[in-house]
């Protein structure tokens, strides 16, 4: 079969109307905006309301993707949405497809944490470059606000809701250059957002789990110290696999977590600040959202240019994480 490269032609964001500041934040638990300034740099989230609350956000990203990218939403033939926060257990995916109107595409949802966007283009990016299908739009959406402890100060000030999207069209060249999927489930009690159900007896010997997830927990330092040590690691080796090194790199695009896990990384692959691309003080961590929310910002703003090489990784829960190396636009 021949080889068929991967564009990136369209990115979009949505994020609720709603921000919530860390002032705000410190009348609801004992934290001040100076605790969380100074240990993650963020100042704000975004807060999310409604049932459908991921779909919303999920469509919308799409459809500012889908315009830049001049694509219409007929011609798509796959959605994938990473989140870990569907509107249905059962998938938000189709929802999306149907409220964009892409009536072609086949959707469905893909579960890994805030690595999900990640994992997301490289499956979407298989289909292409296999000529399965032409046309994919991928979306990172998660509206976590509904699953943190709102009373556990560790958790609460970290997240925020927010969707990102990018289109991925097939090419003649291939400007996925390289990429590094991780995963270690041994690890993952630092941080997950477990099942908790209570027993259930139907009739003699046979019991059912019945009941909801409990809120996110995290062993935050823990995560901390796997993020900046595993996040340079697997962005030198998706360079390796693009024959690049760190030099190469107009721009380090990394899940919004924590400013000092994004200074420890640049740091460690000698990356000058300035092409550390960082808005969580603006939104938080939006989980899967975080990274296209981010590559949105810098491409509308016309900071990442068509032909740059951007280095992007993903980390989280599972745990998970995830670099790709690419080059914007087309
Ligand atoms: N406000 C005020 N004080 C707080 C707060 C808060 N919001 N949260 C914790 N504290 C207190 C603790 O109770 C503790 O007090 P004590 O010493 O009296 O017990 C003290 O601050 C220090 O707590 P630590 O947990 O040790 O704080 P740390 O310096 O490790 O910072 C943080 C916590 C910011 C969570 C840090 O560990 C971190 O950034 N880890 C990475 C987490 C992360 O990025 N997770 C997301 C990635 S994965 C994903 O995106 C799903």
């Amino acid at each position: 079969m021949t080889a068929i490269g991967i564009a990136m032609t369209g990115s979009g964001a949505a994020v609720p109307p709603i921000a919530f500041d860390n002032h705000q934040l410190s009348h609801i638990v004992e934290t001040s905006d100076e605790w969380i300034a100074t240990r993650t740099g963020i100042r704000a989230r975004h807060i999310a309301k409604g049932d459908r609350a991921v779909t919303d956000l999920a469509a919308g990203a799409a459809r500012h993707a889908l315009q830049m990218a001049e694509l219409a939403p007929e011609k798509v033939d796959l959605i994938v949405l990473a989140t870990s926060t569907p509107d249905d257990l059962f998938g938000s995916a189709s929802v999306v497809q149907a409220a964009i109107g892409a009536k072609q595409a086949v959707a469905f949802d893909l579960t890994a944490a805030c690595s999900g966007f990640l994992f997301a283009v490289v499956t979407a990016a298989q289909f292409i470059r296999t000529g399965t299908y032409q046309n994919a739009v991928v979306i990172g959406a998660d509206v976590l606000s509904r699953w943190v402890d709102w009373d556990d100060r560790r958790t609460c000030v970290l997240f925020g809701d927010g969707a990102g999207a990018v289109v991925l069209q097939a090419d003649d060249r291939d400007r996925l250059l390289g990429y590094e999927l991780r995963s270690d489930g041994s690890q993952n009690d630092c941080l997950n957002l477990p099942f908790g159900g209570t027993e259930k007896s139907l009739t003699d010997g046979v019991a059912v789990s019945q009941g909801t997830y409990r809120p996110v927990v995290m062993n935050g330092q823990e995560v901390y110290k796997f993020a900046v040590k595993k996040v340079p690691e697997v962005i030198e080796k998706a360079l390796f696999r693009a024959n690049l090194t760190p030099e190469a790199i107009d721009w380090l695009l990394l899940h919004q977590a924590n400013q000092r896990i994004l200074d420890a990384v640049a740091k460690r692959l000698r990356i000058d600040g300035e092409k550390v691309v960082s808005n969580l003080s603006k939104y938080g961590n939006t989980s899967a959202a975080s990274i296209p929310i981010a590559l949105d910002e810098w491409v509308r703003s016309g900071q990442i240019q068509p032909g740059q090489i951007v280095a992007s990784s993903g980390f989280g829960a599972g745990l998970t994480w995830g670099a790709a190396i690419f080059e914007w636009g087309r």
